[in-house]
């Protein structure tokens, strides 16, 4: 195999999704309320979630970062609350803080790229901060019940970013199953695919209820939701905003299919992984972080520490990039990455107190293994990088 024939971009298995998107086509309606009875797609795919997940409640919207504004907001997020993020995730995390008018505060993360539950705790108790919104960046799962623990402890509100999470699992609980509220994305690099979306879960009703309406369910279309607690539903009529960031049935009509199938698709993604793992088997120079043995990884990425210096490290990116792996890394000068929180701007991170996170982030190479990678692809590049490698 060349490494030409390998795309690099995440591409659609059709043949999971055609039959359900000529179903969802024919119906001729897209508009998720179109449908009396909760049946259509987006209501199919809200349940189906449920079901993996063990939710009561589930909201399909148009992107993840919308699903975490209505979670921040339907948990009572105001103008004056501060919110703890982790100081490793995707700009638009703290960029759903920032939409709410609140101030994200930057945590500290580990060298396995999970929060550091120490600074966590003294940051607490520093800003007063009442909302702990953890991301689970490239599917790395923190002690969740220890998370859960000094939450409880401080009275702090924990809302789940599993944008990369999705399958993830702590002694068999979901990612996204352990706070108030739980979001899930489905834009195209994710464990389901279908172009844009997002999902939020939850157990509690007012916050089920309140991301309803807010999602943009006006009048009487709240009653399409397939949920057994209208009652409180009722509460909220018409004295909530409307942003209008609902998800379309031809979306549902793409995931439902994809997300019957993640287990097989989560058992490859992780043959794939450890397939790399064991071809890349040079521990002097490739450190790859610490999985606890409480956790179900989902893989549809690789992050490695390469351990030489920094000029070989920029150089070993440039080489790679030259030999067709379009590798990432988090090091170096001038770096534009969107997962760096010295690149947003938009927020005064001066004075954030994170001795570890630039520490932690600037040996890492960042290697993104696409759903549709067979073991070839991954033998390939795995040969590619040991090749590139021995020159440096
Ligand atoms: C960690 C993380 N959270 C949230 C998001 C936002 O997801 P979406 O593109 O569905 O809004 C992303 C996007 O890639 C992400 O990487």
């Amino acid at each position: 195999m060349k490494i030409s024939d390998i795309s690099w971009e995440a591409e659609l298995d059709l043949n999971i999704v055609l039959d359900s998107i000529h179903e969802a086509i024919n119906t001729k309606k897209l508009f998720r309320y179109q449908f009396k009875k909760s049946e259509s797609s987006v209501n199919i795919l809200e349940k189906a979630i449920n079901n993996y997940v063990k939710t009561k409640f589930s909201l399909g919207v148009s992107s993840a970062t919308n699903a975490i504004f209505l979670a921040l907001k339907s948990a009572g997020i105001k103008s004056t609350s501060k919110v703890l993020i982790p100081a490793f995730t995707f700009t638009a995390v703290p960029s759903a803080v920032i939409q709410c008018g609140a101030e994200p505060v930057l945590v500290d993360i580990t060298e396995n790229y999970v929060v550091d539950l120490i600074d966590l705790e003294l940051k607490i108790i520093a800003t007063g901060a009442k909302y702990f919104l953890i991301s689970h960046m490239r599917g790395h799962l923190c002690d969740m019940p220890e998370v859960v623990r000094i939450c409880e402890k401080h009275s702090v509100i924990l809302i789940e970013d599993a944008a990369h999470a999705l399958g993830v699992t702590w002694n068999g609980k979901h990612a996204g199953t352990f706070g108030l509220a739980g979001i899930y994305s489905l834009q195209s690099y994710k464990i389901i695919n279908a172009g844009e979306g997002g999902m939020l879960v939850t157990n509690d009703p007012d916050v089920f209820w309140k991301s309803v309406f807010m999602s943009g369910s006006y009048e009487n279309n709240y009653q399409l939701h397939s949920s057994e607690d209208l009652n409180i539903a009722e509460k909220y009529k018409n004295k909530l905003p409307v942003f209008n960031v609902r998800m379309n049935n031809l979306t549902a009509a793409l995931a439902i299919p994809q997300l019957l199938n993640i287990e097989s698709t989560i058992s490859r993604l992780n043959k794939n992984y450890d397939t790399l793992v064991t071809k890349l088997n040079r521990p002097d120079l490739v450190i790859f972080p610490i999985k606890p043995y409480e956790v179900r990884a989902v893989r549809d990425s690789a992050q490695m520490r390469i351990m030489l210096n920094e000029s070989c490290r920029n150089e070993l990116k440039i080489k790679l990039n030259q030999s067709g792996v379009p590798i990432s890394y988090f090091g170096g000068v001038n770096n534009s990455n969107a997962r760096l929180y010295q690149n947003w701007k938009f927020l005064d991170s001066k004075n954030s107190n994170l001795p570890n996170t630039k520490k932690h982030l600037e040996e890492v190479f960042d290697l993104r293994l696409p759903i549709h990678f067979t073991i070839e692809c991954i033998e390939r590049v795995s040969d590619i990088f040991l090749n590139v490698i021995e020159e440096l």
